[in-house]
């Protein structure tokens, strides 16, 4: 990439998804002036692209986030703060060791930089923060977009904040400091560290908060494209995904739509599987329950930091996205997901963070109510390194033998 060029963004405008009114992109923001919901970036997708141009210019890239830089925010190739991210591989799991009739495929993103698919996000976020004039971020995070956070922040120059609910894995609050940013550690869950972060973040530091900002989501919208291009000749029927704030999830949903909208969707969209554990499952009660909102979960609790998130502020478009898909929610136990966790290394080789795992041990239950049937292809979608989990602390967290030590059962 040349250092200092357009980057053919195509981006337009950002769209309120609650009230829908428009905002101008081009100035630092968060969230809606008028109503204070989730704004969405909007592309001019129209016929004055040329599409046959633009599958060349993507073929001849290679891949990771910015082969997507015109359906990206970021204006100038000179604002872009990479660190590699993107292009993990999408593996086939052996028929022979599964006990289920379906094909399964896994896209892991456990090998992305610092651990996770949440790199994808935070590069965006940081780079089209700088672009736009941001000195310091902030971010309340389970621990993984903390770590990404921390990471691009350093590598673009950025001071970082982040708060941190207090029981975070200890490797993840390490690693937060490690790139140098500033830790907080708040007790509770992501909701009370993000009421901290809100009240008493450094004066003139911009919030990256998830949803509240609309670019992370448009980093995760490269999940969706690179397996539009990675599995062309082996397009999934439905994809599982791990649902906490709900940002892969929309991600996923918001490239399909837009690759549709380009004539580049190698299939019919695939219904998306939001998985969630029993302990904490917002998102899932709403959809088996028809809601219409997300409404928050009393008294969370569960082996995957990541997913303890019991109000994802963006909860109507999350329901939105898995509802247009044909999907559903599936509840997992935590005993399930650390079961999923060991099968996924001993048996396949994988290395899974608990929330990553969440996905595989939804099979069985979404097989057996029929939601999928026999020999459809379906992607589970890996979304972060089991490195910083040790095996034996999570079994004993859900054996009940658990003195609550850090891998114990979040609360
Ligand atoms: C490994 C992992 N998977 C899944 C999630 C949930 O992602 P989202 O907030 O996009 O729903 C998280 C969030 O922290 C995570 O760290
Ligand atoms: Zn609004």
């Amino acid at each position: 990439m040349i250092d200092d060029e357009p980057t053919g963004s195509r981006l337009v405008d950002l769209v309120c998804v609650g009230c829908g009114r428009t905002t101008a992109a081009d100035e630092l923001r968060g969230t809606c002036p008028t109503c204070g919901g989730a704004l969405s970036a909007r592309y001019d997708l129209g016929p004055s692209l040329d599409r046959d141009a633009l599958r060349a210019a993507w073929d001849r890239r290679p891949l990771n986030v910015w082969r997507y830089r015109e359906l990206l925010p970021v204006r100038s190739t000179r604002s872009i703060t990479t660190l590699g991210e993107g292009g993990s591989p999408v593996l086939r799991l052996s028929p022979e060791r599964l006990d289920a009739p379906v094909e399964l495929w896994v896209k892991d993103d456990g090998l992305l930089p610092t651990g996770s698919f949440k790199a994808r996000g935070m590069a965006v976020a940081v780079s089209r923060a700088r672009e736009l004039g941001a000195r310091r971020l902030f971010v309340p995070s389970a621990g993984n977009a903390g770590v990404a956070l921390a990471a691009y922040g350093a590598r673009a120059g950025l001071g970082v904040t982040i708060y941190l609910p207090e029981r975070t894995p200890e490797a993840m609050v390490r690693s937060c400091r490690q790139y140098g940013a500033e830790v907080i550690k708040v007790p509770g869950t992501i909701a009370d560290a993000g009421r901290t972060a809100r009240a008493e973040a450094p004066p003139g530091s911009f919030d990256v908060s998830t949803l509240r900002e609309p670019y992370r989501v448009e980093g995760k919208k490269t999940m969706g494209l690179e397996i539009a291009d990675q599995t062309r000749t082996a397009w999934p029927d439905a994809i599982v995904y791990p649902t906490g704030g709900g940002t892969g999830l929309i991600g996923l949903w918001k490239a399909f739509r837009e690759l549709e909208e380009l004539g580049a969707l190698p299939g019919p969209k695939p219904r998306l599987y939001a998985v969630q554990p029993e302990g904490c499952a917002p998102v899932v009660r709403a959809l088996e329950e028809r809601r219409s909102r997300v409404d928050p979960w009393e008294s969370p609790s569960t082996v995957a930091p990541g997913l303890l998130v019991p109000s994802p502020f963006a909860g109507e478009w999350i329901l939105r996205a898995v509802r247009e898909s044909h999907g559903e929610g599936v509840r997992v136990t935590d005993r399930e997901i650390v079961a999923a966790v060991r099968t996924l290394a001993g048996r396949h080789g994988l290395s899974a963070s608990p929330e990553a795992a969440a996905p595989f041990a939804a099979i069985p239950h979404l097989v057996e109510r029929g939601a999928i049937r026999p020999r459809e292809r379906v992607l589970l979608y890996q979304t972060g390194t089991g490195l910083p989990f040790a095996l034996d602390e999570l079994e004993r967290a859900v054996s009940g033998s658990a003195h609550p030590g850090r891998a114990g059962v979040a609360r």
